[in-house]
């Protein structure tokens, strides 16, 4: 039987609070260094802190993407851990949160300087594998870039690791989506009609304009303690224990946006991508990935959790009645999603300690015109494993589609 949780929805006016979305970051100095439009807003996450932690506590962000969390976190002097599965996002999640010290930076200002005065353009340099690379870029612009990275390779190496010269890689990330045809929109990214041709000066002094800010926000110190960790948090991270005092996150959607869709020109370009097939692998694992071979997997999907929320049931039941060639597949979908937040829910709660408070920001979703309320089964599925005080708070309307909102849903782990 299908319980009714008494939900504590809040009575507040649902406006589209653009200062509750990423485009809020964006000036943020560290917070604007690239921009992912999954990632959540740095004010929202302050007023959770400010609310919810106090001094000493540790905050886990399970999902990272790029690395709110645990930049607010250390911002505000706070110590915290965030588990990411997609590698392009733990490097630059790490990049942000790091300090760097005066000389570090005057040195790496010295070099890059060096770097690009000595760049001209010549073919024949390496260009990343991707599909239809034209759409993304002029032919003279991208005969720029790649003289522009191969001198960068000569000058610094590859990205890797957490050195200081890997802020000079954020910048080059930076200038290959300025220079491109992407364009932003609220919820994903499409492309402009035309590519832009850049010459090389206007490139050179581009990517000065961009290196510099990003040095002029690596030089602010943080006074907490942030780390990105390789983890895929649907399952139980090994050495870990309870001793997390606060969790807050955004974990995907069951929307169908692929990270992986945004961040392949940036994770071809700096090597963590190299084919086609590899993105696909990564959103396979990943909560919500829908990108190539993750949605042909679904066929063979079989759920490991037999007792999730009745109303998930009924909901997957009409979607995959609806007349489409595809509404199996996304019925199994959201199927899929739910078991593998009901993985994580679960093994998050060993990491917690007694009364740990959790926030997880969602928003719900529409197939064929059935909604999918996220926030309410995350809140029964979080009841079910012991979670005390669930509660929902909306927070904003998503966009103009009627009925697409994003919610809080907060609770505590249980004392023991
Ligand atoms: C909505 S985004 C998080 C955005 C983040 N709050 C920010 O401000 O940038 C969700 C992230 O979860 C990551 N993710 C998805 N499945 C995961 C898993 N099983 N384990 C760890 N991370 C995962 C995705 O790669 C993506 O970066």
């Amino acid at each position: 039987m299908q319980t009714v949780i008494p939900f504590d929805i809040e009575d507040i006016d649902v406006a589209r609070r653009t200062d509750y979305t990423f485009k809020y970051n964006t000036r943020l100095g560290r917070h604007g260094w690239l921009r992912l439009t999954p990632a959540y807003s740095v004010k929202l996450v302050h007023e959770i802190i400010r609310k919810d932690c106090k001094k000493g506590d540790m905050i886990l962000d399970p999902f990272s993407g790029t690395a709110t969390t645990g930049l607010v976190a250390s911002e505000l002097g706070f110590s915290s851990v965030s588990y990411e599965i997609n590698p392009f996002l733990i490097w630059l999640g790490n990049i942000k949160c790091n300090n760097y010290s005066v000389r570090e930076l005057d040195a790496l200002r010295k070099q890059f300087a060096e770097c690009l005065e000595v760049v001209t353009v010549s073919d024949g340099h390496w260009i990343p594998p991707i599909h239809n690379i034209k759409r993304w870029w002029h032919n003279d612009t991208l005969a720029a870039l790649a003289s522009i990275r191969n001198q960068l390779v000569e000058t610094f190496g590859e990205p890797n690791g957490n050195h200081y010269h890997n802020l000079v890689w954020v910048a080059f990330s930076r200038l290959i989506i300025e220079t491109s045809s992407a364009a932003f929109n609220h919820i994903s990214m499409s492309f402009r009609e035309d590519t832009v041709q850049y010459g090389l000066t206007q490139i050179k002094l581009l990517f000065q304009t961009i290196f510099t800010n990003i040095i002029i926000s690596a030089k602010t110190q943080l006074s907490g303690n942030a780390q990105v960790v390789y983890t895929d948090s649907k399952t139980l991270p090994t050495n870990e224990t309870n001793r997390f005092d606060a969790l807050i996150t955004s974990p995907p959607y069951p929307n169908r946006i692929s990270y992986i869709r945004e961040l392949r020109p940036y994770m071809y370009w700096v090597k963590f991508l190299k084919n086609g097939s590899d993105a696909g692998a990564l959103d396979w694992e990943a909560i919500g990935g829908t990108w190539g071979v993750a949605t042909s997997n679904l066929k063979n999907w079989t759920p490991l959790n037999n007792n999730l929320p009745g109303r998930l049931y009924e909901i997957c039941e009409k979607i995959g009645k609806c007349e489409d060639k595809n509404a199996e597949v996304m019925s199994r979908y959201v199927h899929k999603y739910f078991d593998n937040i009901h993985s994580h829910l679960l093994n998050m709660s060993i990491l917690l300690k007694p009364d740990a408070k959790v926030n997880y920001i969602v928003g719900n979703s529409s197939f064929y015109g059935y909604f999918v309320e996220t926030q309410e089964i995350i809140a029964e599925i979080m009841k079910q494993i012991g979670y005390m005080n669930v509660c929902i708070h909306t927070i904003r309307r998503r966009n103009t589609k009627k009925g697409l909102l994003e919610y809080n849903v907060k609770a505590n782990w249980k004392l023991q």
